[in-house]
C-alpha cells in the first residue's frame, strides 16, 4: 500500500493523519476477515445520546408559550422565531385590513406552492397535471433547496430481497418508534411508484451494465436499498423535476418572492399568503383555493452554534406561517445533526461529506487512527459518539482556531472495491477536494457533526392535509415521517410521496371551493392576542428569511 503525502494538511495535523494510513493496512485485513466493531446494543445508544447528543443540551431548549403546541420543548433558536411580531410589511397590511375588513389580492390562482424544493416542485407538477392553476412563489431561485444539496441517495425497497415491510421496520425503529405509523407506511409503499416516475422524467439512476440498479447500505437499514445518482442525488433529481415543471407549461414561478404570513378568511380556511418581494420588500396578496406549503428546513438558524449543511433560504419560515394559523408541531427538539460535516478546509466548514461514503466501507477513525464506532450507526447514535470521542475520550484532532474532528477513512474505499471506485462514485466531491488541493483518493478527510436536518415540524395527515382547511404541507418542514431520528435516504423520498400527495390534495380541494369572499388575516390577531396575553412585546420580528450571521463553530 502506498502512502500519500499528508503536507496538504497542516503540521498540526500531520501526525494523526499519519497514523491514519498506518492502521490501514491491518483495518482492510480484519474488514476482509469478515470482522468488525460491533454494533452499539440498544442501552448503549440509548446511554450515549442522552449524554451527547446536542438535543438534550438542557441550554437548547425552551418552551413554547403560546400557540397550538403550547408547553412545547423546542429549540431556543425556535421559540423566539414562533414567539417574534409578523414583519412590518405584514404589520402594515394588517393595518389595511382593519380598516377595510379584506384584504384584496393582487393576483389569484387555484393552488398557491409556496416552496421551490423538491416537494414544492412536486406538488406543482401533480397539481398542475390534475388541471389546478398553479403558481410557485420561491425565496431565493427555484430548485435553491436542501434538496439539491441531497448526496448520497434515496431509499426505495425495489429489490427481491427488500420489501415496504422491511423498510417500514427501519425507518420506524431508525426514529425509535415515535413516527407517525400511517405516515410512514405511505412513505415505503409508494417509494417503488415514485422510483418508476423519476426513471419516466429521466433521472439518471447509478446501475450496473445490465440495467439493474445500484443499491447501497445507510446507516440503520437492514437492506441494502439506497439509489443514488453518483453522489449528486438531488441535484439530478431536481434536473428532472423542473424539465418536467418547465414542459407543462402551466404554472407560474416567481423566484424571490417569499412568503412572510398566510391569508385566511372568516372560517378560518387558507386562501392564500402575502409575498415580501426581494429586493426592496414590494408587498403582493395573492388568493389562492388552497395552499401548499413546501420552505423546508431550519438548519440555517445554526442551532446552539453548530455549523449546518444547508442552503441559505432553510430559516424555518413556514413552520412561522403554519404556526401562526393554529398548526400545531411535533418533534421539534430533535434535530438531526449529520455526523460528518466538513472541518478542514475551513473555508467548507459545516458541509456534507455524505455517508455514501461510510456506506461504501469509509471508516470513522479517532486521532491515533483507531475505529472507535460502528460507522453505520443510525444517525444520532453516530454523532453521539463522535462527540463523546472527541469531548469526553479527548481522542479528537485539534484544528486550529479551535475546531476538532475526527478522520473518515475515503481511500480505503478504492482499497475495497478497486481503484476508481472513489472517482466513479462521487464525481462531484472528488473534483471539489481536489480543487482544495485535497486527493480523497488518498487523504482522508477530518469531519465533524454539522446540523443537517429537521427531523419533527407541522403534524400532517397521510394525504398531505393539515388542521388549518385549505392549508397543505410537505416535505422536511412537517413532521411524523421520521420522528425523533431520520435514517439516510428518506428525505428524498418523503419529498417526492408527499410533495405530490400535497398536490394532488391541494388541486382536489381548490376544485370544490371559491375564491374567499372576504380574504383577511383573522388567524394572525387571534395569534397576536396571545402573544400580547403572555406579555410578549413586538420587538423581534419573523419570518427571518435570511440568515443572521455572527461566530458559527462547533462547541
Ligand atoms: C447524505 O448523503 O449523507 C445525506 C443524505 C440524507 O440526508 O439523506
Amino acid at each position: 500500500m502506498t502512502t500519500a503525502p499528508l503536507n496538504v494538511f497542516p503540521e498540526a495535523l500531520r501526525d494523526s493523519a499519519r497514523m491514519v494510513q498506518r492502521t490501514r493496512e491491518s483495518r482492510l485485513t480484519r474488514r476482509r476477515m469478515g470482522e468488525r466493531i460491533e454494533a452499539l446494543s440498544l442501552s448503549d445508544r440509548r446511554a450515549v445520546l442522552e449524554e451527547f447528543h446536542p438535543d438534550h443540551r438542557e441550554s437548547g431548549r425552551g418552551t413554547l408559550s403560546v400557540g397550538a403546541s403550547k408547553g412545547s420543548a423546542v429549540p431556543v433558536e425556535l421559540v423566539a422565531l414562533l414567539e417574534a411580531w409578523p414583519r412590518p410589511l405584514v404589520m402594515q397590511l394588517l393595518e389595511k385590513n382593519r380598516a377595510a375588513g379584506i384584504l384584496t389580492p393582487d393576483v389569484t390562482t387555484d393552488v398557491l406552492v409556496i416552496g421551490g424544493g423538491g416537494a414544492g416542485t412536486a406538488a406543482a407538477i401533480v397539481a398542475a397535471e390534475a388541471g389546478a392553476r398553479v403558481m410557485v412563489v420561491t425565496k431565493l431561485r427555484h430548485g435553491d433547496s436542501n434538496t439539491v444539496m441531497a448526496e448520497g441517495g434515496m431509499q426505495v425497497a425495489d429489490h427481491e430481497c427488500d420489501s415496504p415491510a422491511q423498510h417500514f421496520l427501519d425507518v420506524m425503529g431508525g426514529g425509535h418508534f415515535s413516527s407517525n405509523p400511517d405516515l410512514v407506511e405511505v412513505l415505503v409503499s409508494e417509494g417503488p411508484a415514485v422510483l418508476r416516475w423519476l426513471e419516466e422524467l429521466g433521472m439518471l439512476f447509478d446501475k450496473y451494465p445490465t440495467g439493474r440498479m445500484k443499491v447501497r447500505h445507510g446507516g440503520g437499514t437492514s437492506r441494502k436499498r439506497l439509489h443514488a445518482a453518483g453522489d449528486v442525488t438531488g441535484l439530478e433529481m431536481m434536473r428532472v423535476l423542473k424539465d418536467r415543471m418547465d414542459c407543462l407549461n402551466a404554472i407560474t414561478v416567481m423566484p424571490f418572492a417569499p412568503a412572510v404570513e398566510l391569508i385566511s378568511d372568516e372560517n378560518g380556511r387558507a386562501v392564500g399568503a402575502i409575498l415580501e418581494q426581494l429586493p426592496g420588500g414590494t408587498p403582493l396578496v395573492v388568493g389562492a383555493k388552497a395552499v401548499v406549503l413546501a420552505t423546508g428546513g431550519f438548519g440555517r438558524l445554526h442551532l446552539s452554534g453548530f455549523p449546518t449543511s444547508n442552503h441559505h433560504g432553510a430559516t424555518a419560515d413556514g413552520l412561522v406561517l403554519a404556526y401562526r394559523a393554529g398548526v400545531p408541531l411535533r418533534d421539534m427538539q430533535n434535530c438531526q445533526y449529520h455526523p460528518t460535516g466538513v472541518v478542514f478546509p475551513e473555508k467548507l466548514a459545516g458541509l456534507l461529506i455524505t455517508e455514501k461514503f461510510r456506506g461504501l466501507g469509509a471508516q470513522l477513525l479517532n486521532r491515533h487512527g483507531d475505529e472507535f464506532v460502528f460507522s453505520l450507526e443510525p444517525r444520532d447514535v453516530t454523532t453521539a459518539a463522535i462527540i463523546r470521542e472527541c469531548s469526553e475520550f479527548g481522542n479528537g484532532v485539534q484544528v486550529s482556531g479551535g475546531a476538532v474532528g475526527v478522520w473518515l477513512d475515503i481511500p480505503l474505499i478504492d482499497q475495497i472495491h478497486g481503484r476508481g471506485t472513489i472517482e466513479r462514485e462521487f464525481p462531484g466531491r472528488f473534483k471539489e477536494y481536489l480543487r482544495m488541493g485535497l486527493d480523497i483518493r488518498q487523504v482522508p478527510l477530518l469531519a465533524y457533526p454539522t446540523l443537517h436536518y429537521q427531523n419533527g415540524g407541522v403534524v400532517i395527515w397521510p394525504n398531505g392535509g393539515t388542521d388549518m382547511p385549505g392549508l397543505f404541507a410537505a416535505g422536511e418542514m412537517t413532521g411524523g415521517v421520521h420522528g425523533r431520528n431520520r435514517l439516510m435516504g428518506n428525505a428524498l423520498l418523503e419529498i417526492l410521496v408527499f410533495g405530490r400527495r400535497a398536490g394532488a390534495s391541494a388541486a382536489a380541494f381548490a376544485k370544490g371551493v371559491k375564491h374567499a369572499q372576504e380574504p383577511g388575516l383573522g388567524h394572525l390577531e387571534a395569534y397576536l392576542d396571545q402573544l400580547v396575553s403572555a406579555g410578549i412585546q413586538p420587538g423581534q420580528t419573523s419570518p427571518r428569511l435570511l440568515p443572521a450571521y455572527g461566530t458559527v463553530r462547533p462547541i
